[in-house]
């Protein structure tokens, strides 16, 4: 039995549901911990496109049972299109292969609309306009709505009426409408009924599966600088993205966790405002981003794109306290010459190891490039390490080498087969 966590080591889209796939074919539970449907999993099988928000990467796996944790923060209707297009798909085929948590948060109208309105204004943080911040802050408020009260209409019809009284004026100084509760409430209502029969006690079954010896999987969404707590903040969802984040979400001690897997990207993105030191403007951004298809998958915004980041990795691994590190997109740098790695920062005569948080540290920090060869080489085809451009395969070792943490996986194609696979985590 293992319990695995996987967490994104950059700014999200890093490839994780492609990794999560992968793993899930040795895990019987895949359990997400926190946000909500900011995050877009990609998932390619057999060259067919599949986008899900919040259901798991492992629901494509039949018998996986995929949980929606209780620090998740739920979106019904985007909930119920997903399963609604899941079930067509057969990809959700038993009641029991998905559990949604009783104590997640609900997001509903007034939510997204706050989020929309406040990024009309200046200093916008670019979110995903999911509701996301606002849905959180009403849990830190204690005003939330939780999944488990969408089967109480009246503690529904409560809860909204309040939370309204709060939002309403609110909305209104920012340019909006108000929201009248009665629809609000009929709506929440209806989405309880048609989504009782998911709505459970997450944290209980979690534990349960991995007291019966279980190989489960937590899968985490954005990435580690997204981090509320230890990101670049302001410019971070409002969720753990962390390896701790799946313990306090998902109500496991962090005495259970096997292994903790961080994914990369052979490159870096970032969606969004906020600092990346490493970016790439002009030209040769484009060219990353139109090579490694750098869209969201949430709202479609094209991807900033830059190089390798290892202090921003080194931060990432040492929040998470990473065992192992997945390296995707590889195929993506082939015809980059030369390539560069950031592999320290300058601020103020000194040398950091680590990216500085600070905002006005990150604005004068300078990243410390070295150059490496690049290579030419198709390697979609490659299945081991052996057999990739020697550029590439020095490339990986440096990475390794300045991370301190081996190299799990490299993914060189978004295809399931189009993987190197080094060490598995569930063995
Ligand atoms: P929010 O999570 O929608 O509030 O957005 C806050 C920040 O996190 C913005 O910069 C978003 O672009 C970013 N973000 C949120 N979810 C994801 C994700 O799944 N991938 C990449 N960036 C994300």
């Amino acid at each position: 039995m293992a319990v695995v966590v996987i967490v994104g080591a950059q700014w999200g889209d890093e490839g994780k549901g492609k990794v999560v796939d992968l793993y899930t074919e040795h895990a019987d539970c895949v359990a997400r911990w926190g946000g909500g449907a900011n995050a877009g999993h990609t998932l390619v099988v057999e060259g067919k496109k599949l986008v899900t928000h919040l259901v798991p990467s492992g629901v494509l796996r039949p018998g996986t049972t995929c949980v929606l944790g209780d620090g998740m923060v739920v979106d019904p209707d985007q909930l119920l299109s997903e399963v609604r297009d899941l079930k067509e798909q057969g990809l959700l085929v038993d009641d029991r292969d998905l559990l949604v948590g009783r104590r997640a948060h609900v997001i509903l109208g007034y939510h997204k609309r706050l989020d929309e309105l406040r990024e009309q204004r200046a200093g916008a943080i670019g979110t995903t306009k999911r509701g996301i911040g606002p849905a959180y802050e009403a849990k830190a408020g204690r005003r939330g709505l939780r999944m488990g009260d969408l089967l109480r209409p009246e503690r529904v019809a409560a809860l909204v009426e309040s939370n309204l009284e709060e939002v309403n004026p609110v909305l209104l100084r920012l340019g909006g409408e108000p929201f009248a509760a009665a629809p609000l409430v009929s709506e929440a209502v209806r989405y309880g009924e048609a989504l009782a029969r998911w709505i459970g006690d997450a944290g209980r079954f979690v534990h349960d599966a991995i007291l019966k010896g279980k190989n489960v999987l937590f899968e985490g969404a954005q990435g580690s600088l997204l981090d509320l707590d230890h990101g670049t903040y302001p410019y971070v969802t409002s969720s753990s993205t962390l390896a701790g984040g799946a313990c306090t979400g998902l109500g496991v001690g962090p005495t259970q966790i096997g292994a903790v897997i961080g994914i990369a990207k052979a490159y870096a993105t970032r969606v969004g405002a906020g600092p990346f030191p490493t970016e790439l403007p002009g030209d040769q951004g484009n060219l990353l981003r139109e090579a490694g298809g750098e869209y969201g998958a949430t709202t479609g915004r094209p991807r900033r794109c830059g190089w390798l980041d290892i202090p921003a990795l080194r931060l990432a691994v040492r929040t998470s306290g990473m065992t192992g590190l997945a390296v995707t997109k590889l195929d993506v740098l082939t015809g980059v010459q030369p390539i560069k790695l950031c592999v320290a920062y300058r601020l103020r005569g000194e040398t950091l190891d680590e990216l500085p948080l600070d905002l006005d540290d990150l604005a004068e920090a300078e990243p410390v490039y070295e150059t490496v060869d690049g290579w030419t080489e198709d390697t979609r085809g490659v299945r081991d390490l052996e057999s990739l451009p020697q550029a590439a395969r020095r490339y990986l070792s440096r990475i390794e080498d300045l991370l301190g943490i081996p190299m799990v996986l490299v993914s060189v194609g978004p295809n399931r087969a189009e993987t190197i696979v080094l060490r598995n985590p569930f063995r």
